[in-house]
C-alpha cells in the first residue's frame, strides 16, 4: 500500500478541472524510433498544447483553486515552463501572475511568459535563487506562493498523465520519466504503482544536475552547489524532502545520463519521430541510448514533456 501525499480519487477528479487542451494527449508506438533503440517505444506527447509542456495540467488545478478562494494574485519561481503554464491558467481566471526566473533561462520561455501577460522578474542566479526570490515576493505582497512539486496540485495535475498511460490494456514494461523537482515522477509514479504495479518506473536526470537522483539512491536529501546541463527544465539543486519521500515509494530506479546522450536523443526524436523537444524531454531516450542492454526487447514508454527551445541552441544541438 502506497503512502504518498497523492490520492487516486483526487487525481481522477482533477481531470474535470483541467482544460481539455492539456488532456488525452497522443500515446502511440513509434516504430521508426524502435528500430534505432532496440526496444519497442511508446511516446506520450505533452508538447501539443498552448504552453508546449505538461505543466498546464498542474497550473489548471492551482489557478482554479485560487480563483475559487477569491485570490487575485499569485507568484511562482520557474525554470520557464511552470511560469508559462501558470500565466496561461491565471490569465483565464483573472489572476495577476508574477513569475521569477533565472536571467539565463531560455529566451523563448521568458518571452512566452511575458506574452501570456505575467509580470516577469529575473534573478542573476539559477532556479533555486528564483525560488528564494519568489518566496520573498509572496511574503512582501501577501500573495500566494506556488511551489512546484511541493504544492500537491502540481503533482496531481502531472499525475493525470499516469491515468492516461494506464487506460486500456497498456503493454509497456517501463515508463521513463524526466526528473526535476519531482511533480511528474511522483504523480505519474503514484498512479502507475497503484493501477499497474508491474510496470517499472524509471526517473532520468542529467549527470550535470543529479541532486534528486542522488537523494533517491541515498534515501536522504542531497544538495549540490551548482548544475551544469542543457536540460534547464530539470536543473534543481535543492530537492524537497516531502517530494523525495514520495519518490522513494513510487520509483523503481533513478538514473543519470550524459549531455551527449541528451543531444543524441533530441536529434533522434527530430529525425525519426518528426518531433521538436527540449532537452529535458529527451532524457528518456537518452537513458535507453546509454544502456541499450537493459531495455533490449522491452517495451518502454517515454513522456515527451516539453518543446520550448531557443531556436539557435536547438539548431546547434541537432546539427551533425
Ligand atoms: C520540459 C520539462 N521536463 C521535465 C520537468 C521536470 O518536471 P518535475 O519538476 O515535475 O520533476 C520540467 C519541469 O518544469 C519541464 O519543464
Amino acid at each position: 500500500m502506497l503512502n504518498t501525499r497523492l490520492n487516486l480519487d483526487r487525481i481522477r477528479a482533477a481531470r474535470q478541472v483541467i482544460d481539455p487542451s492539456f488532456l488525452d494527449t497522443p500515446l502511440y508506438e513509434c516504430d521508426a524510433l524502435a528500430g534505432h533503440l532496440g526496444c519497442t517505444v511508446s511516446i506520450k506527447l505533452e508538447t501539443a498544447n498552448p504552453v508546449r509542456s505538461f505543466k498546464g495540467r498542474g497550473t489548471e488545478l492551482v489557478a482554479s483553486l485560487l480563483a475559487d478562494q477569491g485570490r487575485s494574485a499569485v507568484v511562482c519561481a520557474s525554470a520557464g515552463n511552470l511560469g508559462q503554464a501558470l500565466a496561461w491558467s491565471g490569465r483565464r481566471r483573472g489572476l495577476d501572475v508574477t513569475v521569477v526566473a533565472s536571467r539565463r533561462a531560455p529566451t523563448a520561455k521568458l518571452d512566452r511568459i511575458r506574452a501570456l501577460g505575467a509580470e516577469l522578474e529575473l534573478v542573476e542566479g539559477d532556479f533555486d535563487t528564483a525560488r528564494e526570490q519568489a518566496a520573498t515576493i509572496a511574503r512582501q505582497r501577501g500573495i500566494r506562493l506556488v511551489e512546484d512539486s511541493l504544492d500537491i496540485e502540481t503533482c496531481e495535475g502531472a499525475a493525470t498523465i499516469g491515468l492516461e498511460l494506464a487506460t486500456g490494456t497498456p503493454t509497456f514494461d517501463t515508463v521513463l520519466i524526466a526528473l526535476g523537482g519531482g511533480a511528474m515522477a511522483t504523480g505519474v509514479g503514484h498512479v502507475l504503482k497503484t493501477l499497474l504495479p508491474a510496470v517499472e518506473v524509471i526517473c532520468v536526470q542529467p549527470l550535470g544536475a543529479p541532486a534528486m537522483t542522488r537523494s533517491w539512491h541515498e534515501r536522504r536529501v542531497i544538495t549540490t552547489d551548482s548544475t551544469d546541463t542543457i536540460a534547464d527544465g530539470v536543473a534543481g539543486r535543492h530537492p524537497i524532502p516531502a517530494v523525495l519521500d514520495d519518490l522513494l515509494q513510487v520509483a523503481d530506479d533513478a538514473v543519470l545520463v550524459q549531455e551527449t546522450s541528451i543531444i543524441a536523443g533530441m536529434r533522434m526524436l527530430l529525425e525519426h519521430a518528426g518531433l521538436v523537444v527540449e532537452p529535458s524531454a529527451a532524457l528518456g531516450v537518452a537513458a535507453v541510448l546509454e544502456d541499450p542492454d537493459r531495455f533490449a526487447g522491452r517495451h518502454v514508454a517515454t513522456i515527451l514533456c516539453g518543446s520550448n527551445v531557443d531556436l539557435d541552441a536547438y539548431h546547434r544541438w541537432v546539427r551533425r
